[in-house]
Formats: C-alpha cells, structure tokens, sequence
C-alpha cells in the first residue's frame, strides 16, 4: 500500500518516460544509491540524480585508479572504491550518462547550522562553485546542490583531514581541500553546508 503511494507520488512529479531506466550492469548502483540513484543516508550513499556526467566520470575513474577511497580514515569510500574497479571505460561512461539522466526529489535537509554565518563562509567557495552552488565546468567544481547534506558535511571533513584530496595524482582534489582549510571547525562546515541548503529548491 505505502509503496503503491510513493510510486505514484513519483510519477506525479515526474513524467515516467524520463526516468530512466539501469543497464543490466548498472542495476547494482541503485541498491546502495538507491531507486533513480537518490541517496541512501543508512549507507551514507550520496544522491547523484542528475549529477554531471563529466564529475561522475572523475570520481569513478579516481575510485578505480585507488586516486580516491583508500585513505585509512575514509571508511565510506572503502565501500566505493571496490564498486567502480570492476567498471571498464565503457561502463563509467556509460554510468556517467545514467547518473545525469536520473531524477529525484530534492534531498531533505538534515544538517543544522547557522545559514547567516554560513553565507559568510561561502562567499569563498562562490568562486569555484557559483554563486548559486551549480558548480562550473570550467573549473572543474561540482554542483553543490545535488548531493545530501550530510554527504557534503562528510567530504568536507575528508578534504579538510587529507582522507580526500592528498593522492599526488588528484589534482582536482587537492585544490579542494586547500579551500576546505578555510572552515576552520566543524561548526564552520555545519554552517556552510546549512546556506547550501538554501541554494537547492530556487
Ligand atoms: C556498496 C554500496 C555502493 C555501491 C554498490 C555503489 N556505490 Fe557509489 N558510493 C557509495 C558510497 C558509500 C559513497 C560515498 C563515498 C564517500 O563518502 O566518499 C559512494 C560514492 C559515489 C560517487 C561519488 C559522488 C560524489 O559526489 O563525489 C559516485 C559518482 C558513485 N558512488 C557512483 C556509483 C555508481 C555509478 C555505482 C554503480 C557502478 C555505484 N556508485 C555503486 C556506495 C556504493
Ligand atoms: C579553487 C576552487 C574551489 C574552491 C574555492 C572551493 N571548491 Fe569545492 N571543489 C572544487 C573542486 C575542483 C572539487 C572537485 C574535487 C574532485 O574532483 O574530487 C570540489 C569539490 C567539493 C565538494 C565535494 C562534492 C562532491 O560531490 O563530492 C564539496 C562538498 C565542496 N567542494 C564544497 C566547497 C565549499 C563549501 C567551499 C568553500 C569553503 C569550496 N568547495 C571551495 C573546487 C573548489
């Protein structure tokens, strides 16, 4: 009965024909990332529905290639790392393009924080990640507003600790966690990733 429901409160919000629909070999990312990929928070399985391709391709290849999820101190890129290194190109390509085309309602914000400080905070990270958390191509920054709000609550305790972004060969990462520097505590991060909240929705 509860499932009949959230089906069809699905479809109300979007239209069946766009939702698409995992490759044999993909079929395994929705049980940790769940349904139309929208995050698992028991797992700590970060939303990726309609994540960018090309940001999806980087981590992939970065899990594969042992760039990302093998630090001691990263115990939820433990559970990935392993995921992507049975992909061949095709498949992260392939994954990639899936990721992008998958839909979900906006994540419920969880993280408590103060949204006035917390602009203040990002007035820095505005530069890479846009003044609406979109994220920039170019720079090679992600969209801020896809993710769950306690993923990005853990990814920047990792950059900030070196769990992510100190592989020599992770040059996109380590310019993240040179800024992650600037949160000082981790009230700083609660705070920024609060007004992040604010961003998703507009
Ligand atoms: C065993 C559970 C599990 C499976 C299966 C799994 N993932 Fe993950 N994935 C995770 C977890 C946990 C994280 C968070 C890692 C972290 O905290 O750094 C993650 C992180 C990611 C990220 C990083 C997102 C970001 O914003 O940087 C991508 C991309 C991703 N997964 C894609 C996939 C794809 C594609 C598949 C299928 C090929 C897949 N995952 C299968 C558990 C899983
Ligand atoms: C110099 C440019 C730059 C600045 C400034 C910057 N970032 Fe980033 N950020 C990046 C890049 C590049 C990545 C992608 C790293 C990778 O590929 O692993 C990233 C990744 C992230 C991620 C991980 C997202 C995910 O899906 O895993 C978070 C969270 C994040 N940034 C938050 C912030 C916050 C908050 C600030 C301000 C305190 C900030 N960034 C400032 C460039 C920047």
């Amino acid at each position: 009965m509860f499932l009949a429901f959230a089906v069809f409160s699905w479809a109300s919000v979007f239209a069946e024909d766009d939702l698409p629909v995992p490759a044999e070999e993909l079929v395994f990312c929705t049980v940790c990332h769940g349904v139309q990929l929208m995050g698992n928070s028991i797992i700590k399985a970060p939303r990726l529905s309609g994540m960018e391709t090309w940001y999806v391709e980087r981590q992939l290849k970065n899990f594969k290639n042992v760039v990302r999820g093998r630090h001691a101190e990263d115990p939820f890129g433990y559970e990935m790392q392993p995921m992507a290194e049975s992909l061949s190109d095709e498949q992260v390509a392939e994954a990639a393009v899936f990721a992008n085309a998958t839909r979900s309602p906006a994540p419920p914000a969880t993280v408590i924080g103060d949204i006035e400080k917390g602009k203040a905070h990002y007035s820095a990270c505005a530069a890479c990640h846009g003044v609406d958390g979109t994220g920039n191509e170019a720079l090679g920054s992600p969209d801020l507003t896809i993710p769950n709000d306690w993923y990005l609550v853990t990814q920047l305790m990792n950059f900030k600790s070196g769990a992510r972004g100190s592989h020599p060969s992770d040059t996109y990462g380590m310019q993240m966690r040179a800024s992650a520097q600037l949160l000082a505590d981790d009230d700083a991060i609660m705070n920024v990733v609060a007004y992040i909240n604010t961003l998703q929705n507009k």
